[in-house]
Formats: C-alpha cells, structure tokens, sequence
C-alpha cells in the first residue's frame, strides 16, 4: 500500500543535481511551503506541492498521514561516527574537566587504548547488543543512515569481532549502518614501538582479511601527530583502495599533517575533522570528490577551537556535519545538537546545517544516488519534526523532538499522527 504524508508545513525535499551541495549552493534546501510525500516500496514517488502530488497515480488510494503544518525532511546522514564502544570514558572526561588534554590523558593510559582493552574484553554477542540500543536511540533522534568505524580492536582478530558484530547489528535494526575498517586508528600497546611492523600488520593482514569477509565499506586512518604519518596514512589508504575500499582520513584534527590533501589526491570520499586545515589545505579540497566532513561535537566536548568551516563554505568546498560519536571525543549521538554547535561556534547557517547533514553526508558516504535528499527514485528516509520552521531543529538545542523517523517508507520510530491509517497497527509505535 502506498502512504501519502500530507499538510506538511515546511517540506525540505534538498533536491537537486546527485552530488555534492558547494558554496552558495550549501544554503539550497528546495524547501516546498504546503508539501507532500507519496510512497511506495520503500521508495519516493513524488514529493512536492500537496496539490500536485494528490494527483500522482496511486494518490488518492494510498493511507494518508496528515502531520499538521509540522517540518519533513531527509532522514540524517551521519558519515563519521565510532558508535561500537564498550562502555564511556568517564576518568577521561572527569580529569579534562581538570584541565588536562587529550593527548595528555591518551600519554597516561586512558584514550583510545582505554577502549580498545575495553573492546577486546567485550564478548562480540554483547558488542552486537551495545549497538542495537544505541541504534535506537539513533533513530529516535531522526538519524537514517550512519557510518560506524572499526579502530578499538587494533589486531586482527578483534578487528574482525568488531565488524562482524557491525553486521549483525546491522540487520537487526532498520537504521542503515555503514562500516568502516580504521585498524590505523592507534598503535596498540604491545606493538609500542613497532609502529612501522603495525603498518605492515594493517596492510599485508588486516586488510585482506576484512576484504575477504566484506566487512567494511570504507577504510580510515587517524592520520596525526603521535598516530599515522602522512606516508604511512598513504600507504595504507594505496592498499586499502586496491582492495575496493573507499576512503576517508581523520585530517588535521590535532595537528597540521597535510592528510588533506592527501585524501583529495586519493579521491578519498570524505576529509574530516581539519580543525587545523590550512589555507592550502582548503584549496585542494575545492575540486574533486572529497568532502569535508566537520565534527564540530568533539571541538565542543574537547574544548578545542573549531574548523574553518565558513572559510572551507565560502571558498566552495562542500561541508558535510557528524556527530563523531565515540567515548572520547565525543559522547553525543545527536545531529541535531551538531546542527546546533555548527551554527553557533561556527557561523554556518540553519540551512547550510541541513545541507551539510543530509545531502553531503550522504555524499561524504558515496550514497547520494540513494540518500540524503526527498526525490522520486530515493529511499523514502524521511523525518516529520515537531516544529513549523526548520530552523526550530538547530535553534531548540538540547530539547526539541521528532515526531516519527521514517525508514525505507516504514514508520521505525516515534509516534504517527491520530489521522494515520494503517500504519497505527504497528503498537511499537504508540510509546
Ligand atoms: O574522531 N581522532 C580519532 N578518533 C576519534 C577519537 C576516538 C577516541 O578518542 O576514542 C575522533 O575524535
Ligand atoms: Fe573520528
């Protein structure tokens, strides 16, 4: 049966060309005033105008679903996100709220080789159930899609638990989980001072071997000061791409490395981070496939300064926002407060948030044909919000919430409007 979702306020369907939103074209919502969906399949029929869309073949026969003047758009896309974590890092919060710094706590034996003794001792069944609440909660917060990195078991075998543990959670939840291998996220403690013989591990094991199961999508490197170098990011990145990953690094988050552009040379989809980005740094990542994906959550829960996000806008680069969520940098899976700290800390507008957290996220994951934006042909990942302006979701930090968050044109989270039709049959719905 197909639904039409009708009487909405503000339709944000971002339509427009399947790549990448630059510079001015950031602010683009294609926002249609008295908007509707029709759905079928799990698939956008058509979407624009009420009048016109109730004129669509199958229309008048679909369930209707009248949300009451309230805002629609595209589900998130959240592109960067390390959500398979053991437990948070609370010692680590509590003693950077006394004035030590990341790399201080990480020299101390807390950050990241905190989690990977946490992963390693977590059985993959418990990962697997970690995740699914965590999914939940996700959805609830209008998330669709979400990148989810490997990189907290940094050897083979528990690299490997990780993202077999990914894909079973993945099927157990409506909410698209996309993986990525970050072997090259830390050197683990026993390999200390091997570092070179770790790169060797990642790229003549680890690599393969997750290749060979078609675990990951993509591949990663944390490509910084005390982590990877440059030529060590390029080696594993060279390798990862022969073997069918797709690419992305943490660039220049804290320090300038150049992985920047790196990733643009590599084509890689996405740069994220680059908190440090230079002026040179920005300019290679205005042509090309490469997004820049900011994580401005893990400036705010670190205390650090923020990217040049209106410098990369300005000067046309195409900004992509995440949430980062990991137990370090940062415990927050919400986009929605991402929305926010990115228009307050860092000058981007309501609209260019949106943008940045639907139609560029989807392209920082090579899913734009598919996600990111409320077109016919596209998977019907679609948020009704309780709010009448779009700029409300930014605005309302900390507070306001989704209606419903629809996947694949099937109710998965909060609650349908008393008007919905059979839909309403789904109790798990009426919480
Ligand atoms: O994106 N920078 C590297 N990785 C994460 C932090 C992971 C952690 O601290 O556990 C980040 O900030
Ligand atoms: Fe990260």
């Amino acid at each position: 049966m197909k639904t039409l979702i009708c009487g909405i306020g503000q339709l944000l369907t971002m339509a427009g060309p399947d790549e990448p939103r630059r510079g001015k074209w950031m602010g683009s919502l294609a926002l249609i005033r008295g908007g509707a969906l029709l759905i079928g399949d799990g698939v956008i029929l058509a979407a624009g105008r009420e009048e016109s869309v109730l004129r669509a073949e199958g229309a008048s026969q679909a369930r209707s679903v009248d949300v009451g003047g309230r805002v629609v758009s595209p589900g998130f896309v959240d592109s960067h996100s390390h959500a398979l974590f053991a437990g948070p890092r609370l010692a680590d919060f509590e003693a950077r709220s006394s004035g030590r710094s990341y790399e201080e706590i990480a020299a101390s034996g807390g950050g990241i080789l905190s989690s990977v003794d946490g992963v390693r001792g977590c059985p993959e069944a418990k990962l697997v159930e970690l995740l699914a609440v965590r999914t939940e909660k996700i959805l609830a917060c209008g998330t669709t899609t979400l990148e989810v990195k490997s990189g907290y078991g940094l050897e083979l075998s528990s690299e490997l638990k990780m993202l077999r543990a990914l894909k079973e959670a993945a099927g157990r939840t409506p909410l698209d989980l996309v993986p990525t291998f970050l072997g090259a996220h830390a050197l683990p403690a026993e390999m200390a001072g091997r570092k070179g013989e770790y790169v060797d591990r990642i790229v003549e094991e680890m690599i393969p071997a997750v290749a060979r199961e078609n675990l990951a999508r993509f591949a990663d490197v944390f490509c910084d000061e005390g982590y990877f170098t440059l030529e060590q990011a390029q080696r594993v990145l060279a390798s990862a791409a022969r073997a069918g990953f797709g690419l992305k690094i943490h660039a220049e988050q804290l320090a300038r490395t150049g992985a920047s552009a790196l990733a643009a040379r590599l084509g890689a989809s996405s740069a994220d981070h680059l908190d440090h980005a230079s002026d040179a740094d920005i300019e290679a990542l205005l042509s090309g496939p490469t997004v820049a994906a900011l994580v401005p959550g893990s400036n705010y829960f670190l205390g650090a300064a923020y990217p040049p996000a209106r410098k990369l806008i300005d000067r046309g680069a195409a900004v992509a926002l995440a949430t980062d969520f990991n137990p370090g940098t940062c415990p927050c899976w919400d986009m929605r407060q991402i929305m926010s700290i990115a228009c307050t800390q860092m000058k981007m507008t309501p609209a260019e948030t949106w943008v940045a957290a639907t139609i560029n996220g989807a392209c920082a994951l090579g899913l734009q044909k598919t996600r990111g934006s409320l077109e016919p042909g596209k998977t019907a990942d679609a948020v009704c919000w309780d709010a009448e302006d779009y700029r409300e979701i930014p605005y309302y930090f900390g507070g306001l919430s989704v209606a419903w968050t629809m996947k694949a044109g099937t109710f998965v989270s909060g609650k349908i409007p008393a008007e919905a039709g059979p839909a309403h049959e789904n109790t798990a719905l009426r919480s």
